[in-house]
């Protein structure tokens, strides 16, 4: 199965959720290639839903448009799907059925459903819990059902908000790893929105990073590293260190930074006092 990724071209996009309520987005421009991994990074608020919907077609832009090889996005799509935090699954349906739902309202034969959900759940890993029911899976297993149903339709762009942010560590990174790794085996191109650095280290090509309330797209950071990757990788490393950078820059410190400033070391310090 290879899938030829889209092209994607923002275009001075700007969004307000009411007439009269404050832009949310703000002359946001940016180009992606086909097959590319992109992050799209930046702080809680500055708009980063907001417009991975709008590149779904789940949601008009007040100005601007999004062009998918070359086409202005106009509503949703089977080329292009979206994977949430959740996994919203039927519960009441097994592994299987849950993959192929989207294939069954499509009309498709069941025979070529059987064969395409089959593939998609090789592709994560799940073959062996094809009947099982999707309440006896972890949540990492679920995501990965999410996924499989997502992939069964065969997209050339895959849309991920923040995905693996309810997930352990562990399962977090086995994710990441397995998502970049599938996507960039099937050719499809991906975008994934997180709030994450170390996510976009060792998921993406390039991230981009946003400032905002109202969101706009300041800066491109590349990270140019052939084959897996690890966390420990001085590569991986090296990407997550500039990242950080431009993400301080843009946003302001870093949550982890924020914890040591002298303001915060001050408070905890007052707080013990206190406490005693
Ligand atoms: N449905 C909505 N109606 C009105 N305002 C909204 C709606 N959804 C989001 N907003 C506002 O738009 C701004 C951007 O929200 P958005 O959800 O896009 O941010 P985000 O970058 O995805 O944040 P997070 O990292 O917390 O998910 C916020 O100020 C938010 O309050
Ligand atoms: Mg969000």
């Amino acid at each position: 199965m290879v899938i030829p990724g889209v092209h994607i071209k923002i275009e001075n996009l700007a969004h307000r959720y009411r007439a009269r309520s404050a832009l949310v987005l703000d002359r946001a421009e940016a180009e992606v290639a086909p097959g590319e991994a992109l992050a799209i990074l930046g702080r809680s608020g500055c708009g980063k839903s907001t417009l991975l919907h709008i590149l779904a077609g789940l949601m008009r832009p007040s100005a601007g448009a999004v062009y998918l090889d070359g086409k202005a996005v106009e509503g949703p799509s089977p080329r292009w799907v979206m994977m949430f935090q959740q996994p919203s699954l039927f519960p009441w349906m097994q592994v299987a059925q849950n993959v192929g739902i989207g294939l069954r309202f499509a009309r498709l034969p069941k025979v070529e459903v059987a064969s395409r959900v089959a593939e998609a759940l090789r592709l994560v890993d799940l073959e062996s819990h094809a009947e099982a029911n999707v309440q006896d899976l972890s949540g990492g297993q679920q995501q990965r059902v999410a996924l499989a149903r997502s992939l069964v339709m065969k997209p050339e762009l895959l849309l991920l908000d923040e995905p693996f942010s309810a997930l352990d560590a562990f399962t977090r990174a086995a994710l990441q790893r397995d998502v970049r790794s599938i996507v960039k085996r099937l050719g499809l191109t991906l975008v994934i929105v997180t709030h994450d650095i170390d996510e976009a280290a060792l998921m993406a090509d390039r991230a981009l990073i946003m400032a905002g309330p109202p969101g706009t797209i300041v800066e491109a950071v590349t990270i140019d590293i052939k084959g897996q990757r690890e966390r420990k990788d001085p590569e991986v490393r090296a990407a997550r260190e500039r990242l950080m950078k431009s993400f301080e820059a843009v946003a302001g410190p870093s949550p982890g930074a924020v914890e040591s400033s002298p303001a915060a070391v001050a408070a905890v310090a007052a707080l013990a006092v206190a406490q005693a």
